[in-house]
């Protein structure tokens, strides 16, 4: 930034959107709003200051350093590392208390032994991939890596979560179910060979406002939790969802987050405009 430019970012409009995704996904579930990359450009320890604040459970970082960071800042709040953590890094990531990620039987093996190191139990969480081709085990990879796990007395398998490929892309979310339907039955294996999983994660901001069934026990908005709709796709489909059809054809409504000026640009300004048709 210089003297020609700045950007000013509104606390209230921050608070006020996970105030409205606090009462979209109701008390007793974990609300873990992503800070990864600054607070997508917000500042980090700002922003999650004012998360937390307003009601957030967790937090959600991509990388090591940036939990560092909050740590440093006095931020004690539950971390979640959403990223692949180096294995030099385990030893870090225990000692500031960060939730991991796992998918492969090397993270675990370093993890066990570091954790058992420092007296610490280290909370994991198995990643499956259900189709967005990133990180992730498919279901009898998940199982073995689950039962490899349990060998270890210092991990405990807290969670398991997997990412939607496109579901912001398109009103079209057939990719999505199909991801969610594995997901279920990555549950459902786990399950049935006596691996209890007590959060099981997959809803990012898109995934919140469409669809309930996607909630679980722990939501990871992004985007949205700055204000922004993922996409047109994801407003059309919202205003789909609450019957606006009468009162909006799905041109207005696609073209409408483009023309409509919405100061400050509030989540929940909006999704009440919507409401309110
Ligand atoms: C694993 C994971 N969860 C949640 C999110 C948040 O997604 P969104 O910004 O679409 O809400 C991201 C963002 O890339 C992600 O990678």
């Amino acid at each position: 930034m210089n003297e020609l430019t700045w950007v000013e970012v509104s606390k209230g409009a921050i608070r006020n959107n996970i105030r409205c995704f606090r009462e979209i996904i109701g008390k007793g579930k974990i609300l873990c709003p992503c800070v990864k990359a600054n607070a997508y450009g917000h500042g980090l320890v700002e922003t999650a200051e004012v998360f937390l604040d307003s009601g957030a459970d967790w937090l959600a970082v991509n990388a090591i350093y940036e939990a560092r960071s909050l740590r440093k800042n006095g931020v004690d709040a539950p971390i979640y590392v959403l990223g692949y953590v180096p294995l030099d890094s385990l030893e870090e990531a225990l000692r500031l208390d960060c939730r991991l990620v796992v998918y492969n039987k090397e993270t675990v093996e370093k993890l066990g032994v570091i954790a058992e190191k420092l007296g610490k139990i280290a909370k994991v969480h198995l990643k499956a991939e259900t189709g967005n081709n990133r990180q992730g085990l498919a279901e009898e990879n998940l199982l073995e890596l689950a039962k490899f796990i349990k060998t270890f007395k210092n991990i405990e398998i807290e969670g398991l979560s997997t990412h939607f490929a496109n579901i912001e892309d398109m009103t079209d979310h057939s990719y999505a179910e199909v991801q969610l339907a594995k997901f279920v039955s990555a549950i459902n294996l786990l399950e049935e060979n006596g691996i209890n999983i007590p959060i099981k994660h997959c809803a990012n901001s898109a995934a919140i406002l469409l669809f309930p069934e996607t909630h679980f026990q722990m939501v990871r908005p992004g985007i949205a939790a700055y204000g922004m709709w993922p996409s047109n796709e994801t407003y059309l489909s919202y205003a789909r969802k609450k019957s606006l059809k009468e009162n909006l054809s799905d041109m207005d409504a696609l073209i409408r987050p483009l023309t409509t000026p919405l100061s400050p640009f509030c989540l929940s300004d909006i999704m009440t405009d919507m409401t309110e048709g």
